[in-house]
């Protein structure tokens, strides 16, 4: 077939199927045939959509209420120094050992768990139960593995979100603080050293003063890494007295803005 010629019968179907559509009685009210329907209609209910269901018509149900999400307990805390304190005294960082024992990371809220008392048992049972308690402590990994672990983390964190304004070595003295930022307090040797774990957690959790809350760009699991990195700093250091005497950064106490802790706090915590 010569080029023209299939120009040609090519021309002949476009006006066949020019015609057809047009002759199309179409209703543009009406949805087109589906086919297999099912691939866009499932028969569950998306989220947003009505539901005559439930009394409130809706799909989507609020939480009852007291409901607390896997994994995410909550926290009972108000951003202010008196509830930091409170912090301080109530939450248990994960990764201290509770008297001795070891703690897994999760042992966060549960540690009086731990503390059952043995269950009266004739002798045999007991040194059946003796025999699977040793072998579960040794399955178990060791705490100060654990606690390594999560300072080597917690040195990433810092590199990452606290470097800028504490320094690389917590002194206050990084590029944010000496660009005119209020120089944070030095956290090798400052106020922070007395503070309990869970003050420090209160601080990254809900901010202090000119430091805003970290709760939006870290998890309370990476909170705790970066305060055991902190605690590894404050551990390293030398006394105040030995070390930067005159630095740049000005090593004095956290005095000019006594604010209550910043309210930026619409994030979760
Ligand atoms: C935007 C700069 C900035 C960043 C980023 C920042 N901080 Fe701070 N931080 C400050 C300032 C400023 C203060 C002093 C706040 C105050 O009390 O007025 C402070 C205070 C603190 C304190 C309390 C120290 C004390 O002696 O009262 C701790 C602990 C702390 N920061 C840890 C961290 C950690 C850990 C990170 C990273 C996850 C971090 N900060 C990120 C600026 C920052």
């Amino acid at each position: 077939m010569t080029m023209t010629k299939l120009n040609v019968v090519l021309a002949v179907l476009l006006l066949i199927v020019v015609c057809l559509t047009g002759s199309l009685d179409t209703d543009l009210s009406q949805p087109n045939y589906e086919f297999l329907p099912n691939m866009k209609r499932s028969a569950a209910s998306s989220a947003f959509a009505t539901n005559a269901v439930f009394s409130n018509g809706r799909t989507l149900q609020a939480p009852v209420a007291g409901t607390i999400a896997r994994g995410d307990l909550p926290l009972y805390y108000a951003p202010t120094k008196e509830d930091a304190i409170r912090a301080g005294d109530e939450l248990i960082n994960p990764y201290t050992p509770a008297s001795g024992a070891a703690s897994a990371p999760q042992a966060n809220n549960n540690a009086a768990e731990q503390a059952s008392p043995p269950v009266v048992a004739s002798d045999a049972s007991q040194a059946a139960l003796d025999d699977a308690a040793k072998s579960v402590d040794s399955a178990r990994p060791d705490p100060a593995t654990l606690l390594q672990d999560s300072v080597q983390r917690g040195s990433q964190v810092y590199n990452i979100y606290c470097i800028s304004c504490h320094g690389a070595t917590g002194t206050g003295d990084g590029p944010v603080a000496k660009r005119g930022f209020p120089p944070p307090p030095p956290l090798p040797t400052g106020k922070s050293v007395q503070m309990n774990d869970g003050q420090l957690f209160h601080i990254l959790t809900y901010g202090q003063g000119s430091m805003s809350s970290m709760a939006a760009q870290l998890s309370r699991e990476r909170r705790w890494d970066v305060i055991n990195f902190v605690r590894s700093l404050q551990q390293n250091a030398t006394p105040p007295v030995a070390t930067e005497p005159g630095t740049a950064a000005t090593p004095t106490e956290p005095t000019a803005p006594e604010t209550q802790p910043s309210d930026a706090q619409e994030s979760k915590p």
